[in-house]
């Protein structure tokens, strides 16, 4: 059986067998996850990696490699708490606009159209897959794209980001969002085959599905489009308690239903991002977005995917983040992953955290700051890496490719290593 069906080699570098190299340093279940879930606020107790709910039968994640399937892909090992002795990476924005391939594709086609052509979508996921050889695959759609399926009018404009036609900042703004019913989930039906397209492609590469915390979402219908400080959407919160509950609520059950829909079409893994919420300290973020974004991630709490939890500038949220009910961390580039490892409940596994900046320094000094980033990752329970935020547009994918396969050249040491049995 094909277990690679996709048309390039993308496993030139032999990545395809390096679930064969797992260690025995973890179990399936996650060590450590249910004490890593309940800092802080009165959030869920425990949030298992394996809930009540269950897989559709051809999802990727109930079958291992042998059988095309992901179930023991290293990445998704990582993010359980199970090492490999060989980095798995994936990049925050590795689709996009650094690739010549992508922007062939695009022409013509507006952000938020290409996101809801299930073929687009399918292709432009597999593109940095296939040209980099990372080690899963993040759905491409944008964080707005659950707003604009739910009606509201909403668009890219490149090199701006989200605009929305109407800003959200009344009590009648708040009353005119759109109900989250049955033409909802009929209107995610591009993103549920988008998905499906996609994993029939990946093989025995995860598919990372995602969606924005409902602080990030609603910050950009708050304010209207992007803003440096998010000064009314934090002033709507303090002024109006009442209506941003009002607004979260839409925003998490939006997000949710977005997660739970890429996860049973066949994502092996969620994350949330929630850019924008360093911009709140930890009262307010605890008073006013924890349960939120608890709220976004319940909607797929009860299926075996992990879920990575990741912000900017929020070194100071990692605990009520985790206690938001993720099961694993990502890290900006501002916090050294053992700093953060200092804070997080032992057996938490991280994400993270090179530097964007060193895509544009030297080979010599990419390679170091990646060494540092993997001894920084060896004492957690798991590792996976990734920059500490987006793949710049202006980066040259060269760098990236030499960069996945530099990682993959690396052993991961680890500070305590046992003695194989
Ligand atoms: O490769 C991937 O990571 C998957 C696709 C992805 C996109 N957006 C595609 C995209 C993901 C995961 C996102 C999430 C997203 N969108 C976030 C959270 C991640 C982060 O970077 O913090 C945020 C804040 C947004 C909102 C948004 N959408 C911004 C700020 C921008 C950039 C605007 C610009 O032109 O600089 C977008 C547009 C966007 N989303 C692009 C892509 C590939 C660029 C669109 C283009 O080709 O013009």
């Amino acid at each position: 059986m094909n277990q690679n069906p996709m048309s390039e080699p993308i496993f030139a570098d032999g990545a395809s067998d390096r679930s064969r190299h797992l260690s025995a340093s973890g179990n399936a279940a996650g060590p450590g996850l249910a004490t890593a879930a309940a800092p802080l606020a009165e959030t869920p107790s425990a949030h298992p990696l394996t809930g009540p709910g269950s897989l559709p039968e051809e999802h990727p994640a109930r079958r291992s490699a042998v059988d095309g399937g992901v179930a023991d892909a290293s990445l998704l090992q990582e993010l359980r708490g199970v090492r490999s002795d060989t980095p798995s990476v994936w990049f925050m924005r590795q689709a996009g606009r650094s690739l010549p391939e992508y922007r062939a594709l695009r022409e013509g086609t507006t952000m938020l159209d290409s996101c809801v052509r299930p073929d687009m979508a399918a292709e432009i996921t597999l593109q940095p897959v296939r040209r980099h050889g990372v080690d899963a695959g993040i759905f491409f759609s944008d964080i707005v794209v659950p707003a604009r399926l739910a009606g509201l009018g909403v668009e890219i404009r490149p090199g701006v980001g989200p605009v929305f036609d109407h800003p959200v900042r009344t009590e009648a703004d708040i009353e005119a969002l759109p109900p989250l019913g049955d033409d909802y989930e009929e209107a995610l039906a591009p993103i549920r085959e988008a998905v499906r397209l996609t994993v029939a492609e990946l093989g025995t590469t995860p598919l990372i599905g995602f969606a924005g915390a409902p602080f990030t979402v609603a910050s950009y219908m708050v304010e209207g489009g992007p803003s440096r400080d998010h000064l009314r959407t934090r002033a709507l919160m303090r002024s109006r308690p009442d209506l941003w509950e009002r607004l979260a609520t839409w925003v998490a059950e939006l997000s949710g239903r977005f997660l739970r829909a890429q996860v049973l079409a066949g994502a092996s893994a969620v994350q949330l991002f929630d850019s924008w919420v360093g911009a709140l300290g930890q009262e307010q973020y605890l008073e006013h977005v924890q349960a939120h974004s608890a709220a976004a991630l319940a909607h797929v709490s009860d299926l075996p995917v992990p879920r990575i939890h990741f912000g900017v500038g929020a070194a100071h949220l990692l605990l009520p983040m985790l206690g938001a009910g993720a099961t694993a961390m990502g890290v900006d580039h501002r916090l050294r992953l053992d700093r953060a490892l200092e804070v997080l409940p032992a057996g938490t596994p991280v994400q993270g955290n090179i530097d964007p900046a060193v895509l544009f320094t030297s080979e010599e000094a990419r390679f170091a700051e990646a060494r540092g980033v993997l001894e920084a990752g060896a004492a957690a329970a798991g590792h996976v890496v990734n920059l500490g935020h987006g793949v710049p547009p202006d980066t040259d994918p060269q760098v990236l490719t030499d960069l996945v396969a530099f990682l993959h050249s690396q052993r991961v040491a680890r500070a305590a290593e046992a003695p194989e049995a």
